[in-house]
């Protein structure tokens, strides 16, 4: 099958870890995708920065629209975040030119979600967006395919890997906050600024885009109640673990008899409770709906692979969906290569 050819417009933490994990599966990934995946073309800032992966082969881009406007792709991958300026303006133009998208950018689609996926309808283009909420966890995935037929009544999770790890270093390490927030920083888990991630801001941009696959409504990030973590001192947490509670930022969403709730606040949640031992840059998102029942699911929240991880996985399913991809192996594996199980001895 003719390879899906991918453009990645910035090369950051998330961007990097992309690259190389494309380059180094790329055998396995031509199976289990359909087809091989190739990346084409790439926009970054600093083309002189070495990111220690090998970009000899594939066309540079200035600007991040140009990318979107010429490159060679079939994908355009946006992981350059902000909801405004050249993230918008190059998915907008990605999606005119009916390319699909993947992004990891939760901002954008906080706030220019509707009108991107009325593009992307109208074009007839896949605009998949896994890695913006939860880093790693395939919570969008969940409420999109799994929970199909399901009336979801609630949302509640910890969507910022950042402010979790602040919070556990504090307890546990009893570092001060700064400190905490400078090692998630060096980690490559925060924003670019990290306000958004301290101020609650980015917990509810994810947790808005939740709420629309939830209960169909417009996105609505700025109704949302918001306090972040950035008056909890050490002194709370300790308070809070007298009590037998733990500090969590936590974002929930609900219905209720007069529309859809949305907060963003620290809650203390009970010490044996699971979200509770949820720590570092894990993040958990809880779903209960009337079918299942409640849905918990915990994992890597932030971070260059996490979200690698995801993209990746966004991207292998616009490679299957395209005419002319292999068969998609049901078992993961082609069932003629399965290898003889060998027990461990
Ligand atoms: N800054 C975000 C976080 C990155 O800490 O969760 C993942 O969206």
């Amino acid at each position: 099958a003719d390879a899906l050819k991918i453009g990645i417009a910035g090369l950051g933490t998330v961007g990097a870890s992309l690259v190389r994990i494309i380059q180094q599966k790329s055998n396995e990934l031509a199976v289990t995708c359909g087809r091989p995946i190739t990346i084409t073309a790439v926009s970054a800032r600093d083309k002189a920065r070495d990111r220690g992966i090998d970009l000899s082969t594939v066309t540079w881009f200035d600007r991040p629209e140009d990318l979107a406007e010429k490159g060679d792709i079939d994908v355009f991958v946006e992981l350059m975040g902000g909801a405004e300026g050249a993230a918008n303006v190059s998915v907008r133009t990605a999606l005119q030119r009916g390319l699909h998208v993947v992004t990891a950018n939760k901002a954008l689609l906080a706030y220019h979600g509707v009108e991107l996926a009325t593009i992307a309808e109208e074009k007839g283009s896949l605009l998949n967006f896994e890695a913006a909420v939860a880093g790693g966890i395939p919570v969008i995935k969940a409420l999109r395919e799994s929970l199909t037929g399901n009336s979801v009544s609630r949302i509640y999770g910890i969507m910022n890997g950042t402010c979790n790890y602040i919070l556990t270093k504090m307890e546990k390490e009893g570092l001060s906050f700064a400190e905490c927030l400078k090692e998630a920083q060096r980690l490559g888990y925060a924003e670019a600024d990290p306000a958004f991630d301290i101020e609650g801001n980015d917990t509810a941009h994810k947790l808005s885009i939740l709420t629309t696959l939830a209960f169909g409504n417009q996105i609505a990030a700025d109704d949302i109640y918001l306090e972040g973590i950035t008056n909890i001192s050490i002194e709370d947490i300790h308070a809070a673990a007298e009590l037998g509670y733990r500090i969590k930022l936590l974002g929930v969403a609900q219905r209720t008899d007069t529309g859809i709730e949305q907060r963003v606040h620290p809650t203390m949640v009970p010490v044996d409770s699971v979200i509770a031992q949820v720590d570092g840059v894990t993040n958990a998102v809880a779903i209960e709906s009337d079918v299942l029942g409640e849905l918990l699911m915990v994992g890597p929240g932030a971070g260059g692979n996490a979200t690698a991880s995801s993209v990746l996985g966004d991207i292998a399913d616009i490679a299957k969906s395209q005419p002319g991809a292999q068969r998609v192996p049901v078992l993961g594996h082609p069932a003629a290569t399965l290898e003889p199980y060998r027990k461990a001895q």
